[in-house]
């Protein structure tokens, strides 16, 4: 739904080419909103959090 809602914003990250990851972002005027963003546990702690919501 997000992926089709606004593309730009929709962030994966990958790991030995599995998807460990995933945030969106959208725009609503001047308001931006960040989120839902997850990691998988077995991956938490790594930076992938980070580099999401740096991106
Ligand atoms: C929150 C979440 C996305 C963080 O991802 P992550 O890859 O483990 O985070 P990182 O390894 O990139 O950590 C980045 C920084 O955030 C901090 N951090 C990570 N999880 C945190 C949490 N739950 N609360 C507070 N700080 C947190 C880390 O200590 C680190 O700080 P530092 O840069 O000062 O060392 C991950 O724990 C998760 O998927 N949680 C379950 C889903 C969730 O709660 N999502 C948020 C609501 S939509």
């Amino acid at each position: 739904m997000y992926m089709e809602s606004d593309p730009e914003g929709s962030l994966l990250a990958e790991e030995g080419g599995k998807i460990v990851g995933y945030g969106f972002a959208r725009r609503f005027g001047t308001l931006g909103c960040i989120g839902p963003i997850a990691v998988q546990p077995n991956a938490q702690g790594r930076g992938f959090g980070k580099r999401i919501t740096e991106a």
